[in-house]
């Protein structure tokens, strides 16, 4: 198998309840962190990761996601003809002319392991990454091309990891297994969502995955698991009797942007670190009162 990562997937059907009303006519991973939609900051991941192929899965109401992935010529025509050029390289930063989009309908909201099911006739007998764009990591390297590396030596489905707080596992896939390296172990056991007495660990899963075909099989013989949905936890679950499947703990940041809370830590961080208005920015919180 080639080790050299091609495709990803970016599961974006999801109707993003959390933020409604924000959400009812737009997709959530258009929401914008400073300047920028979610969606973009993953793909541009996967782009520095080499990945060339964008594969999305998409549902109704997510066409904004297909236009912000493509010219925009009257837009950039008038951008052009206003002399706008600090603008129109804005616009171009997302490399359209060196990669290729595919969009698949997910008809049905089947859960995470049937979205991820939906690109098989897209990605084909590849290893491929898979990144929710809900989950904004910040890393340098960034942190799929630091999971790229890993799976160039190990050869098998790499998944990123962090520590959770003990009162949290109910919000990710929680893994156990034994450690091999330093930020490397082999998983052992991979449980969706369970309570705190129940999870294994305190290590949770982040949404970025690198995983190979095999996992295709798997995912086509599940039913439904946690929250009644068809899950990519349960399918990685089996795939560990075929391969070793391995966790690896990430250098950087990850911010929650399905949640309110996180989204709002990513935009007060990342503004601060923007070069047009991190400065004043950070002169204005100085100066914010905060009362207790
Ligand atoms: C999904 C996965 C979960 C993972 C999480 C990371 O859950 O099912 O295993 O830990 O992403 O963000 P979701 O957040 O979509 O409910």
């Amino acid at each position: 198998m080639s080790s050299h990562l091609k495709v990803a997937v970016f599961p974006v059907a999801g109707l993003g309840t959390r933020f409604l009303p924000a959400t009812k006519a737009q997709p959530k991973e258009m929401l914008p962190v400073v300047d920028k939609p979610l969606i973009q900051y993953a793909v541009e991941e996967a782009y520095a990761a080499g990945i060339r192929h964008m594969v999305f899965i998409t549902g109704r109401s997510k066409r904004a996601i297909e236009d912000h992935f493509d010219t925009a010529y009257e837009l950039e025509s008038e951008l052009e003809a206003a002399g706008k050029h600090s603008l129109l390289e804005l616009l171009r930063s997302v490399r359209m002319d060196d990669m290729h989009c595919s969009y698949v309908r997910q008809h049905r909201m089947l859960g995470l392991g049937h979205a991820v099911l939906c690109a098989e006739h897209v990605v084909g007998s590849k290893p491929f990454a898979v990144l929710l764009a809900d989950d904004l990591m910040v890393g340098q390297p960034p942190v799929l091309a630091q999971m790229g590396e890993q799976f160039a030596r190990l050869g098998r489905s790499v998944l990123a990891v962090q520590e959770v707080p003990t009162e949290h596992t109910r919000r990710y896939g929680i893994v156990a297994g034994k450690p091999i390296e330093e930020r490397i172990t082999q998983i052992e056991r991979i449980v969706e969502k369970p309570a705190p007495e129940a999870a294994p660990s305190r290590i949770g899963v982040a949404g970025r995955y690198i995983l190979t075909p095999t996992i295709f099989n798997h995912l086509r013989q599940l039913g439904t698991g946690a929250g009644g949905e068809i899950q990519l936890t349960d399918g990685i679950a089996r795939l560990m009797a075929d391969e070793a499947v391995y966790a690896y703990q990430y250098r950087g940041k990850r911010y929650d942007c399905g949640s309110k809370e996180g989204f709002l830590e990513a935009t007060v961080e990342l503004a601060l670190q923007h070069a047009e208005v991190g400065p004043p920015f950070r002169h204005y919180l100085r100066q914010l009162a905060l009362g207790d």
